[in-house]
């Protein structure tokens, strides 16, 4: 298979462009560094069955010849604006980045009639829902920030391709990911801080927030997995059952820095930012069902990653 992944120089894509390349696939990789590093993906240069390209996505021109050039069997996208702090001040990046990376995707898809597409959502097009067990075939779909209303645009325009196309295209709504090559978020964040100034961390919002932590390896396990799909549109949630308080993942960072008497400073509220989504969990009936389970629990993973990028 020839495989192009979007957002291959990212966290989560060099993860999966490292699993792609391990099954013996053929990578070709589209990055513009956005946010991306050149280090993510500094290892794969010297494998000959991996092609990177630094362009953006956006360039409708440019990623058409890419498609031309490439013989694409399978498109993994991710490429997206990932920092939703960032966005809140500046819809425009989720505009750009997320939506119309996904636009000009489809398109290259429909005008070299590629069959394949993964798609990587978010549990954030499901917004605020107070706690609810949300599934996949939840109608009321209110995301509250400018980043999972970009994500749910973008659902909302594969289903059409898909449609119109005959495209195959498997969704994953993911929570928090984690792991080695974080780029950011609390764990990210809160280690960046620690490693400044140990004697005290500023923690956004009350430290309750609640969420699920999963590790990277989960996730591509279950997207390599998982990628076949009939034709049409497959959604899962997908993730960890259990969460993790924002405060517990200061106290791990602490306890793995071996850190004693660091004061925890809050800067009070519910969320960490307007956008943010306090406590979230959602029904993860559908891919149990399937028989996929994580190998680690939220906490688990947590723990994996600091460790992983402490060292
Ligand atoms: N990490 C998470 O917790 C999480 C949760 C839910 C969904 N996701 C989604 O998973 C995907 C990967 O996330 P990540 O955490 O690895 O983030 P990341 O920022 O590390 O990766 C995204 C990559 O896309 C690239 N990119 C952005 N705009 C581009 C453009 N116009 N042209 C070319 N490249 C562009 C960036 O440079 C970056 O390398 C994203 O779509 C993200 O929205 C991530």
């Amino acid at each position: 298979m020839k495989a192009l992944v979007t957002g291959g120089a990212g966290f989560i894509g060099s993860h999966l462009c490292d699993a792609l390349l391990a099954e013996g696939n053929e990578v070709v990789c589209v990055d513009n560094f956005f946010i991306g590093t050149r280090e993510n993906i500094a290892h794969l240069h010297n494998k000959s069955n991996f092609k990177f390209y630094e362009n953006d996505v956006c360039d409708l021109g440019i990623l058409s010849g890419i498609f031309a050039k490439e013989n694409i069997d399978f498109v993994f996208h991710l490429a997206a604006n990932s920092d939703i702090q960032a966005s809140a001040l500046n819809p425009a990046v989720e505009y750009y980045n997320t939506y119309s990376t996904t636009f000009t995707l489809l398109e290259c898809i429909r005008l070299h009639n590629v069959k394949k597409l993964f798609f990587a959502s978010t549990s954030a097009v499901y917004g605020e829902k107070d706690g609810a067990n949300v599934a996949e075939d939840t109608a009321l779909l209110t995301p509250i920030s400018y980043y999972g209303g970009a994500k749910l645009g973008s659902e909302a325009l594969i289903s059409a391709y898909a449609y119109m196309n005959d495209l195959s295209a498997l969704v994953f709504r993911f929570p928090n990911v984690i792991g080695s090559r974080l780029t950011h978020g609390a764990v990210f964040d809160f280690i960046k801080k620690l490693k400044a100034d140990n004697s005290h961390l500023q923690i956004l919002g009350d430290g309750e927030q609640s969420k699920p932590y999963m590790h990277v390896s989960d996730l591509v396990n279950a997207i390599l997995r998982f990628r076949d799909v009939p034709q049409g549109v497959t959604t899962y949630n997908i993730g960890v059952g259990s969460q993790t308080r924002v405060t517990r993942i200061a106290e791990i960072i602490c306890e793995e820095l071996g850190l004693q008497n660091v004061s925890f400073d809050y800067t009070g509220g519910r969320g960490g930012w307007k956008g943010d989504v306090p406590k979230f969990q959602y029904d993860l009936t559908k891919i149990h069902k399937a028989g996929w389970n994580p190998r680690f629990s939220s906490d688990e993973a947590v723990r994996l990653t600091v460790k992983e990028v402490l060292a």
